[in-house]
Parts: structure tokens; sequence; C-alpha cells
């Protein structure tokens, strides 16, 4: 067995001996432990989020005072404390939903969206920003003041344009790439901290 597959079996295994729906859990636990992006009591929505680990580890953190909505195309088996809304990202309906759920705005906003991958890496990815930048948008209409995103990006030609479009909007933009995504995958995540809308406006306001 290669390295590579004898790490993502590491992770299967542990994410089934840990009750976990997928693998993807570590990463975001990963990230969790060098960021502390989740605390007890936020409001998280993550979109692109079945089978589900995410939500299971958020819900935990987050606890009763918390909320956890889920956003996917694929039904997600319940999971205490997390409302799931089962839309495209791209239906103008799911950010109605959101807000619905929300009641306020959220702390954090988490995006793990991948697209049925084919094979040709630039389509695969031009897809997987198209989605994301769905959930940019959606991010700026439920993100409070100074929260947090997270987005998973599949790097390629436009890969520095979004980032670029992340930083007008947050105040410290970082890249990162844990230790349970494989090595080979080309697959980074942007933590963006400190939303900061009147970034944006100000900056349009200028160009008017
Ligand atoms: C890598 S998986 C997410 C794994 C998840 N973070 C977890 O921990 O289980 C990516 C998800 O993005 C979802 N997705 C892809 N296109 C979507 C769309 N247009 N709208 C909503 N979800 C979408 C897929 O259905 C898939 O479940």
């Amino acid at each position: 067995m290669k390295l590579a597959d004898a790490r993502r079996d590491q992770y299967r295994k542990l994410a089934k001996e840990n009750n976990y729906r997928s693998r993807a859990v570590y990463k975001l636990s990963q990230l969790n432990k060098s960021y502390h992006i989740l605390k007890k009591g936020m409001k998280i929505v993550d979109i692109g989020s079945a089978p589900g680990g995410w939500l299971q580890l958020a819900s935990k953190v987050v606890g009763k005072g918390g909320m956890v909505i889920g956003v996917d195309l694929k039904s997600i088996d319940p999971i205490p404390n997390v409302i799931t809304i089962i839309r495209d990202v791209d239906d103008t309906e799911t950010l109605s939903l959101i807000l619905k759920y929300l009641d306020g705005k959220a702390d954090l906003v988490l995006s793990d969206l991948a697209p049925n991958v084919s094979g040709l890496w630039e389509i695969d990815h031009l897809k997987q920003i198209d989605l994301t930048r769905k959930a940019l948008e959606i991010t700026k209409k439920i993100l409070r003041v100074d929260g947090n995103a997270l987005y998973k990006l599949f790097q390629g030609e436009t890969t520095s344009e979004f980032i670029a479009d992340t930083k007008r909007i947050f105040s410290n933009v970082i890249i990162t790439k844990p230790d349970a995504s494989r090595k080979q995958s080309s697959e980074i995540y942007l933590l963006c901290k400190g939303y900061s809308p009147q970034e944006s406006s100000r900056i349009n306001n200028f160009l008017v």
C-alpha cells in the first residue's frame, strides 16, 4: 500500500472508530486545533456538509446553547442540535431558508463544497471555485461583523482571484492545509478572519 493510501485509510478508520460520518472531520478538527475557530455557543452555517462529519464536530463543540445549520444537495441523517437544509447552494431559496432558521447572524461560515469531479483538473477547479463563490455570496448576507469563514478551494488559475476577493472583506486571510488533507490533492483551505463588510463598501464608494 502506498503511504498516501495508508494515511487515507488511517483517517477513515479513526472516523469509523469515533462514530464520525466522514474522514473529512479530521481536517476541521486539525484546523480547529491550530486556529480555534469553533467555540461553545456559536451559530455556525456549514455549506456542502453531507454526510455530516463537520456538522457532528461543530454540534459537539457549540453545545445546546449554540446552533448549527447544514446545507447540501444530498440528504443528511439527523444529528442532534443540527438543522439541515437540503438545497442547491445556487437555489435562491437556500439563502432565505438559512436566514429563516438562523435568527440573527452567524459567527462562523464553513464551506467544504466539492462538485462531482470529472478528473479534468482545470474543469473541476473552475466548477469548485464557482460553487465556493456562491458560499462567499451567502457569507456576505449571513455573517456577523468580525465573524470568521473557512472555505475549501481546489487550486488552479482562479484561486488567487478568489483569495483577493476575500481579502477585501476579511481583515486576515490564512492559506492552510491540514495533515488530514492528502498531500497530493491540490485542495487547500482558506481561513478568513474578521469579517469587515465596510471594507468593500468603502472601496465601492471610492470607485464611484
Ligand atoms: C467533501 S463533501 C463535504 C464533506 C463534509 N464536510 C463532511 O464532513 O462530511 C462536499 C459536499 O458538497 C456538496 N455539494 C456539491 N455541490 C453542491 C451544491 N450545488 N449545493 C449544495 N451542496 C453541494 C456535495 O453534495 C457534498 O456532500
